[in-house]
């Protein structure tokens, strides 16, 4: 038998659970939708057929174009091609009145850290997905959440609270960026990542 005392320690600890693990972070996120609902699988697969450096490239000067401005989209969707109801928003809402598309970036890190795309796509040759996990093969955009402290994306975290057990792309604090660093014998001065 449960003594009445450890019964409720149980239930105690049990509810905090309930808390830490579902409303906390519920309460601690404040979700945005994305301007567009942009299908990868669509510019990317068979109906596209276009490739990620179509529309992410890295310049010769070692820069990375980002998410691609509007001037490429409006290279096919001057006026429609389809009949969905996105590439509708798309065209009449920003083609035509010539307005960038304000993307909300999943991946985006604080102002004081600094990271190179060509580091680590072109040097260290990282697949996308290591980072990015099938987010260039997905059909539609999940909600942007902001960590409503620190005004950080909820993706730097990670999508569990208790960083157990995830995949590579599921979070990238600084301890992610440092382990795989010590990993691959690249050194972990302060002043690399932050300038
Ligand atoms: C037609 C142009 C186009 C092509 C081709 C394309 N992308 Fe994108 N990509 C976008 C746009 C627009 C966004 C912003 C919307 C979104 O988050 O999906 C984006 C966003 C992303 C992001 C999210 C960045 C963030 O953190 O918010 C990743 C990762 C990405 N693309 C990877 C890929 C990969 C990998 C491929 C190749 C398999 C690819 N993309 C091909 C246009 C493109
Ligand atoms: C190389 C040509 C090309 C480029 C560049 C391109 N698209 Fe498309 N896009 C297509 C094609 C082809 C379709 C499929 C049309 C259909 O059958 O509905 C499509 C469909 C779409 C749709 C509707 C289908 C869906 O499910 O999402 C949206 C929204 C869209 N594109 C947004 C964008 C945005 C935003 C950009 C710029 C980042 C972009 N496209 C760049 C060719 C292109
Ligand atoms: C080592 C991890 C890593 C790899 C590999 C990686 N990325 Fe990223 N990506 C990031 C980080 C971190 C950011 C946020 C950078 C920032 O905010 O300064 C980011 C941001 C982005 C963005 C948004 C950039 C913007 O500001 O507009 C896109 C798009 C993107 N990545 C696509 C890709 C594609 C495509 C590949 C493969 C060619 C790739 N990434 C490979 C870590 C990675
Ligand atoms: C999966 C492994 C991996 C992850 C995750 C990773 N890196 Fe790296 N990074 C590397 C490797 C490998 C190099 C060395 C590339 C070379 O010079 O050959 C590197 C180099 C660097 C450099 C030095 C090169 C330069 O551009 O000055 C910086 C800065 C850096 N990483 C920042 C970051 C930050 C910030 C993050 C987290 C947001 C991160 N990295 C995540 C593997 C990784
Ligand atoms: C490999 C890259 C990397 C190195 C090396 C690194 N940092 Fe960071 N640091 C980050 C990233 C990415 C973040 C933002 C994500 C987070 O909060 O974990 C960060 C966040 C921080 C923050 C918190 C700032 C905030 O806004 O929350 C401090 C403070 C900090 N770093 C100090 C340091 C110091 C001091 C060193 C050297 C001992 C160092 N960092 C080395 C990548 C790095």
């Amino acid at each position: 038998m449960l003594k009445p005392g450890l019964l409720r320690f149980l239930a105690g600890l049990f509810f905090s659970l309930v808390i830490g693990w579902y409303v906390f972070p519920y309460a601690l996120y404040e979700k945005f939708e994305q301007p567009i609902q942009f299908s990868h699988k669509v510019h990317t697969g068979e109906t596209g057929g276009l490739s990620c450096t179509d529309c992410h490239e890295i310049k010769s000067d070692g820069r990375f174009s980002g998410i691609p401005a509007l001037e490429k989209c409006a290279s096919c969707h001057s006026s429609a091609i389809g009949t969905s109801s996105q590439e509708k928003i798309l065209v009449d809402e920003y083609v035509s009145k010539n307005r960038e598309i304000p993307w909300l970036i999943y991946a985006k890190q604080p102002q004081n850290v600094y990271f190179s795309h060509a580091s680590h796509v072109k040097l260290a040759a990282l697949e996308c997905t290591e980072c990015h996990g099938s987010h260039g093969s997905s059909d539609s955009l999940r909600p942007f959440q902001r960590n409503r402290i620190s005004g950080y994306s909820r993706d730097i975290w990670g999508s569990t609270m208790s960083r157990i057990n995830r995949a590579s792309w599921d979070g990238a604090k600084m301890d992610d960026c440092e382990n795989c660093h010590d990993r691959r014998h690249v050194a972990n001065t302060c002043l690399k990542c932050h300038k």
